[in-house]
């Protein structure tokens, strides 16, 4: 193993020292990390563009010169990210889309939009998500689930034949490295029962998210699309100050900066080798392990992909089709 190895696996078995600042910038200089492609030509979809990391992929797809689509909830929100991007980037190929992705339906009907809208996509980053505080379901599906799971999968089941349509197309899910602590568990996703508890919502969420990132891989020629789903590490964005205050507060100012935590999304937009990273699970720019627990590994991994696109495509007909 080389040095710069050796010292990747040390910090990566810190967790804090990985997932903070210090690992981004051991790793980065360690490992002589150059900006990423120029994305001149491309055309690339953020959604949840108007905080945080979205923000951070948004500004970064722009400046790379991709035609770059913004997707979020607020249009006065959204109108000033568009126009405080063009005016920073000096790239007015920027549009914006409106949709609560909370709602299944909203979904739908954007991503009929987009797919009339979009004949060629390049880059899809699949960024919007959020801890729920309490269980809330619009259209019949429970929030973090619809955000990070459902309208993943109804936008980019929508746009599949453009992103196959030019240069190979690539999608990412912002997963987090919060799905180490939680197994793959359909049943758990599906249910209401019991006391909601967003946290673990959330990092089962997470772990599926990583799931359908690697279903989508074994399914498409990774030549046509190549899928990931990756960790930004511990970023300092408004969501995880909402969030998780306590977290924040300790570690201060040891949190990636947004544009840090955007680093490896935008790296492999434009990475010459995308295919070959097909189906992984992406944190400072390297495929990493996607169990940490022994509690965590699944006995039928390809059986849990089937079963997450089965229900997934259960919930995009809904109750009567959308
Ligand atoms: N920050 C971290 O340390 C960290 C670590 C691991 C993974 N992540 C992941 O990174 C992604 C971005 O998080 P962040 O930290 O940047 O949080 P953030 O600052 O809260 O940004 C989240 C974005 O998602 C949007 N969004 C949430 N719910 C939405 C909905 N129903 N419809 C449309 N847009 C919606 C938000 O829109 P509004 O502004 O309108 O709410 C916002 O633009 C998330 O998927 C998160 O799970 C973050």
């Amino acid at each position: 193993m080389s040095l710069a190895g050796a010292i990747d696996a040390a910090l990566e078995a810190s967790v804090v020292g990985s997932f903070t600042r210090v690992g981004y910038g051991v790793r980065r200089r360690l490992e002589h990390w150059g900006p990423p492609a120029r994305l001149d030509g491309r055309v690339a979809l953020v959604t949840g563009a108007t905080s945080g990391l979205g923000l951070a992929y948004a500004r970064g797809l722009a400046a790379l010169g991709a035609r770059t689509h913004l997707v979020a909830r607020d249009p006065a929100r959204l109108e000033a990210v568009r126009a405080s991007l063009v005016e920073a980037t000096g790239n007015r190929e920027i549009e914006s889309w409106v949709a609560d992705l909370a709602s299944p339906r909203a979904v739908a009907a954007l991503a009929h939009e987009l797919a009339g809208g979009i004949a060629c996509l390049d880059v899809l980053i699949h960024n919007a998500g959020a801890i729920a505080p309490a269980r809330a379901l619009l259209d019949g599906v429970e929030t973090t689930v619809a955000v990070q799971l459902l309208a993943p999968y109804l936008l980019t089941e929508a746009l599949r034949g453009a992103l196959g349509a030019g240069a190979p197309g690539r999608v990412v899910l912002v997963a987090s490295g919060g799905m180490y602590a939680e197994p793959f568990d359909l049943e758990r996703l599906a249910g209401s029962g019991g006391p909601y508890d967003g946290v673990r919502t959330y990092a089962r969420v997470k772990r599926a998210q990583v799931v359908l990132a690697r279903a989508w891989a074994h399914r498409w020629p990774a030549e046509e699309v190549a899928v990931v789903a990756l960790h930004p590490g511990w970023v300092d964005t408004p969501g995880l100050e909402r969030s998780l205050p306590v977290f924040r507060r300790v570690l201060g100012p040891l949190l990636r900066r947004p544009d840090q935590g955007a680093d490896t999304g935008l790296w492999f937009a434009g990475a010459p080798g995308a295919a070959a990273l097909s189906g992984s699970f992406l944190f400072d720019r390297r495929p990493r392990a996607t169990e940490r627990l022994a509690r965590t590994r699944s006995l039928d991994p390809r059986g849990d992909e089937e079963r997450l696109l089965g229900w997934l495509g259960g919930l995009a007909a809904g109750p009567g089709g959308r």
